[in-house]
């Protein structure tokens, strides 16, 4: 019999709001190892989809004057286009709508009320709907839900509770015995904690009096089925689970090797989902990997209204889809909270990708093709110093399969880097430069080789979380399937002796140009986004000022042309209110079209007519979907005090 499938699922994700950050954080993580199992050669189902019963959907599609189904089918599409976007590569999007999902909820009901594990009881507690949960009363914080600090109500009535409690000295014990089975460490400490506490029973119905979306139960018409656990039951139907529990195709598959979910859903999938499997008799997944959450730079959750939220698509198009999936697993350890900043998000760009990867491999390709003509040269006798290459290679092969076994993605990734920047090191050492002047072939074919054998190898493991930039290095190279070249890489025994000698290379544009500073766009994001919320925070941090700007040399100045302009017309941005698109005579052939951030300062009309003094060899660049050709200075910070205006005419050179 061929091996197990290789099964790693997400949450399904509630269909109330739209995708974010966090959303596609533990999509992407899933995917990248979805890919590297595959790369691989293993069979993977990878499941993900969307959580559609229960309150909180109701009442967003209540509020959109919806149907529930309605409302779903409406909201889906997003969550799809969000994983296309990422280039989420799942076998199955289950939706909880899904009949089969539906069917196979309704018969774990069955037999577990036959088996005795159900039983009808009055009950009274204070209910949140924001956590769809209820609550005793010592739970509360300042009479709130402790999870989502939203009021609750206080509600008595008779629902079906499932015997979780029998199973609690089951669960501890498997806790105990598998110390991988709850990871990160902390993470199975606190489910330990929350069971040392004495597990009750769990409340698995609503009635359809009070809230009616949801799958009925076949054993009691009136009520419907709490989310929960209808929710975590998609795991078992996604792998084709029948209904009547029996041994089949579903074994293959089955138990999940990763279970990903966010640290805020931890009880319901540690203690909730794994009573539920052992009441069912079905084995336990292996791991279930709780990962931390993503919140801004000032340790604030993110939200829409407070404006710090992180712009994926923005990150996208002016970074790539790869940097953004590189980033979100490189930049911390999977199990922990991260802060994020645009300028964090550069700096790892810049490090990483600009300046460690993507120069080592423009280096290897441009004097390849500069000296050696364009061909993989021959790999020639080794010195020390390529032995050293090759046992750094073996060490980013072994050290990223290593960590990923543990989902340790940022130690697989420096172990990769650790190898680009021994490469990088090993161009200093070797000059080959010096090796081309002095008309040193031999030795400069050998050195560029294995530069050129390092980028393969660089590019082939990566390929689980760049896609793209590593499949068109590999095609660079001459090496057209990308999958045979991981395989080959995985299992060489001299990973640096792989690439074909005499086959052309490309040398094309760097695959990660550098940004000196954060995109325009970027920057123009902020120079819209609303107040902060909290004045009194950002007052403190004001205080401390920020350290003075570096010296810069006179060159450095020389290299900015500045010109006197007049601005013929203004009208407002399409999409920020803070933008307004100008055309200026700068003394050119045709008018600049620039759009400057004065608009909380300036109306069109006021800005008509004046000069001004114009950055004129600015990149240009895409503001919110408008072309900037050059930038205005004016004096102020993001609130503009006024323009710097001088009496010359249009064209003039400013120094
Ligand atoms: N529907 C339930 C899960 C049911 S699984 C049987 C649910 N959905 S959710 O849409 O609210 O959240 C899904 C996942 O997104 C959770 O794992 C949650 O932790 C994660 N994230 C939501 N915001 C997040 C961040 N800001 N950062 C990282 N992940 C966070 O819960």
């Amino acid at each position: 019999m061929s091996a197990k499938t290789f099964y790693i699922t997400t949450p399904i994700y509630y269909v109330n709001g739209n995708p974010h950050i966090g959303h596609a954080y533990t999509t992407t993580a899933a995917d990248a190892i979805a890919r590297y199992r595959r790369l691989e050669g293993r069979s993977v189902f990878f499941l993900t989809g969307t959580d559609e019963h229960g309150q909180k959907v109701l009442e967003a599609a209540d509020k959109r004057g919806m149907t529930p189904k309605a409302h779903c089918d409406d909201m889906v599409p997003r969550w799809k286009s969000m994983m296309a976007d990422l280039q989420i590569e799942y076998d199955r999007f289950l939706r909880t709508t899904d009949d089969d999902h539906i069917a196979v909820v309704q018969s774990v009901l069955s037999r577990l009320y036959e088996r005795g594990c159900m039983y009808l009881d009055s009950y009274t507690g204070w209910y949140s709907t924001a956590a769809e949960r209820f609550w005793t009363e010592k739970d509360l914080i300042d009479g709130k839900c402790p999870d989502s600090g939203q009021p609750v109500v206080e509600i008595t009535e008779e629902n079906w509770f499932f015997k979780m409690s029998a199973y609690g000295d089951q669960l501890r014990a498997h806790i105990l015995e598998n110390p991988g089975f709850i990871q990160p460490e902390s993470r199975r400490n606190e489910v330990l904690g929350f069971l040392d506490k004495g597990l009750g029973d769990l409340c698995i119905s609503r009635p359809k009096s009070r809230m009616g979306w949801g799958i009925e139960i076949p054993f009691a018409k009136d009520y419907v089925t709490y989310v929960w656990f209808d929710a975590l039951l998609n795991y078992l139907t996604g792998t084709g689970y029948p209904v009547d529990g029996a041994d089949g195709e579903w074994q293959h598959t089955w138990p999940p090797d990763f279970q990903l979910l966010g640290k805020d859903i931890l009880t319901t999938h540690a203690v909730y989902w794994i009573t539920m499997l052992l009441a069912l008799d079905v084995p336990l997944p292996k791991t279930l990997f709780a990962h931390g959450w993503w919140v801004s730079g000032d340790g604030e959750k993110m939200s829409k209204s407070l404006g710090n939220t992180i712009e994926v698509d923005t990150l996208k198009s002016e970074y790539g889809l790869d940097a953004v999936r590189y980033f979100l697993l490189r930049e911390i350890a999977f199990g922990a909270d991260a802060r994020f900043t645009y300028e964090g998000f550069n700096q790892r760009y810049n490090d990483d990708l600009a300046n460690d990867f993507g120069n080592l491999a423009h280096r290897g390709l441009s004097m390849t093709t500069n000296w050696l003509g364009g061909r993989i040269p021959p790999l020639g006798e080794r010195t020390e110093a390529e032995e050293g290459l090759v046992q750094a290679a073996r060490d980013a092969i072994d050290g990223l399969h290593t960590a990923l076994e543990t989902l340790q993605y940022h130690k697989g990734l420096e172990a990769v880097n650790a190898l680009v920047r021994a490469a990088n090191g090993y161009i200093e050492q070797t000059q080959p430069w010096a090796l081309n002047k002095a008309g040193n072939t031999a030795r400069l074919q050998t050195v560029k080789r294995h530069v050129l054998e390092v980028c393969h190898v660089a590019a082939a493991l990566q390929l689980f979380v760049m896609p793209n930039k590593c499949a068109e290095l590999l095609g660079k190279l001459g090496v057209d399937d990308a999958t045979a070249a991981f395989r080959a890489v995985r299992t060489a025994s001299d990973p640096l002796a792989l690439l074909v000698e005499g086959t052309p290379i490309t040398l094309g544009d760097p695959l990660f140009p550098r940004f000196r500073e954060l995109p325009a766009s970027i920057q123009a994001m902020f120079a819209s986004e609303p107040e902060p919320k909290k004045p009194a925070k950002k007052e403190k941090k004001a205080k401390s000022a920020p350290p003075p700007p570096a010296e810069i040399e006179f060159t450095d100045f020389q290299k900015v042309q500045l010109k006197v302009g007049r601005v013929q017309s203004a009208e407002p941005h399409p999409d920020a209110d803070r933008l307004l698109v100008l055309k200026v005579d700068v003394g050119e052939a045709a008018p600049r079209q620039i759009v400057a951030g004065i608009a909380s300062k300036f109306a069109p009309a006021d800005v008509v007519g004046r000069t001004v003094v114009v950055v004129a060899n600015l990149k240009p660049a895409m503001l919110r979907g408008v072309e900037s050709q050059g930038m205005l200075l004016a004096a102020g910070g993001n609130a503009v005090v006024d323009l710097v205006s001088v009496g010359a005419e249009p064209g003039e050179v400013v120094r």
